[in-house]
């Protein structure tokens, strides 16, 4: 999604004195604890790192995807899925492990394969969402986040990653997932399902075309605005919140389709199931996030980032972000290259060693027009 904007508008065991005192999965983010901490951690785990970014692949064409080698299958308990209806449906047919916790090559892959997102708007998308809700140690990340199912959460000020954890990657005014200040972020909200339904049925001829995402986005914003007096609708959410928008119609209708507009029952399959319609081929060449589509959602109402201050009806402008009108590309590379220092103040050993490499990999998306931070030396 992240890079969509960024083109068109230049994220076992811990002994403690001899005390077993955190529960971690190895997927579980690392942010927030100690030096001790995370060695501990480093000597119970296999430590991966950071690896190098997988090249693009080669064949783009239109296929089919919902194949014999990749049927939907249901969870299984442990099972993570999570905010994004892309990922949870490519784990549930195995295009990414089915458990949903995957490294950042096979998201890369999955996506590409799977979806034909382009090489470098999976790069971005897959960096910045592992940088801050990933394991470095491990090179392992979570879909989804925490349950029950997970075992116990660390203690503060650890967090648990993966990509259901609010603030980081995932933000507010989702299509489909409630605010996390309003309930719950990253399940499927059948509300707010309904509301799209009506949007698509008033203006988008009963489908989700770039009409219906349109008031789609602008609906969900105003909603946030109205009823959440923590929304954030600042970067990098909103980047994000635009480019989602955009996803539906690139990469959940049929290849052989060239009506852009996305049947809604086909929409919920993905959505709300994770699941691909019976026979359904991938989009014919990669799609890098850019288009005329993009303009008009973005240009159909008056944004710019912001967020509520501190009470409803009360959206404000990010100063971070004020001349810059929407997104610059290297702020927004600047804003989660902060954010991970701030998850990882000082880090040292190998993890410093894989935090150094993913932000490498991750600069790779911006090196042509950004000059790389190198915040850990
Ligand atoms: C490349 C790796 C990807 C990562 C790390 C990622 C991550 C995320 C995250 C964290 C969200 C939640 C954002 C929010 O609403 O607050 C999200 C939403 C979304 N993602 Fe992805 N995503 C990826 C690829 C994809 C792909 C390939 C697709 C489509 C095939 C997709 C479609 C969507 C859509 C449609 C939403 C919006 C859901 C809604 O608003 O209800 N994503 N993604």
């Amino acid at each position: 999604m992240l890079f969509i904007a960024l083109q068109v508008y230049a994220a076992l065991s811990i002994q403690l004195g001899g005390v077993l005192a955190v529960a971690l999965k190895p997927y579980d983010s690392l942010a927030g604890l100690s030096r001790d901490e995370v060695d501990a951690f480093a000597n119970g785990v296999k430590v991966v790192g950071a690896q190098p970014v997988p090249p693009p692949i080669k064949d783009t064409s239109l296929k089919l995807v919902n194949d014999a080698l990749h049927p939907w299958r249901p969870l299984s308990p442990g099972d993570q899925r999570g905010p994004c209806p892309g990922l949870n449906t490519l784990a549930s047919h195995g295009w990414l492990p089915r458990s949903g916790v995957a490294t950042p090559a096979q998201i890369m892959d999955a996506v590409q394969n799977g979806f034909n997102m382009a090489w470098s708007t999976a790069l971005v998308i897959t960096y910045a969402a592992f940088l801050v809700d990933g394991n470095p140690l491990t090179n392992l990340m979570s879909i989804g986040g925490s349950s029950r199912l997970t075992g116990p959460s660390p203690p503060a000020p650890a967090v648990v990653g993966g990509l259901s954890r609010h603030g980081t990657f995932e933000g507010d005014a989702s299509m489909t997932r409630s605010d996390a200040f309003l309930g719950d972020n990253h399940s499927f909200n059948e509300t707010l399902f309904q509301q799209l339904v009506a949007i698509s049925n008033a203006v988008g001829g009963g489908k989700y075309n770039v009409s219906a995402a349109a008031e789609v986005r602008f609906q969900r914003f105003q909603d946030s605005v109205a009823r959440n007096p923590t929304f954030d609708f600042s970067n990098p959410r909103f980047a994000t919140a635009f480019g989602e928008t955009i996803f539906p119609m690139a990469f959940f209708i049929d290849g052989r389709d060239k009506s852009l507009a996305l049947d809604l029952e086909v929409m919920r399959g993905f959505f709300q199931d994770s699941r691909m319609p019976v026979d359904f081929h991938r989009r014919d060449g990669a799609f890098d996030g850019g288009g005329t589509e993009f303009d008009l959602i973005f240009n159909s109402h008056d944004y710019f980032p912001g967020f509520n201050n501190g009470s409803v009806n009360n959206f404000v402008a990010d100063p971070f972000f004020l001349g810059t009108q929407t997104v610059a590309a290297c702020a927004l590379y600047e804003k989660f290259v902060n954010t991970t220092v701030e998850l990882y103040p000082s880090p040292s050993g190998v993890l410093r060693d894989a935090l150094n490499k993913n932000l490498d990999n991750f600069f790779l998306g911006f090196a042509d027009q950004c000059t790389q931070i190198k915040p850990f030396p």
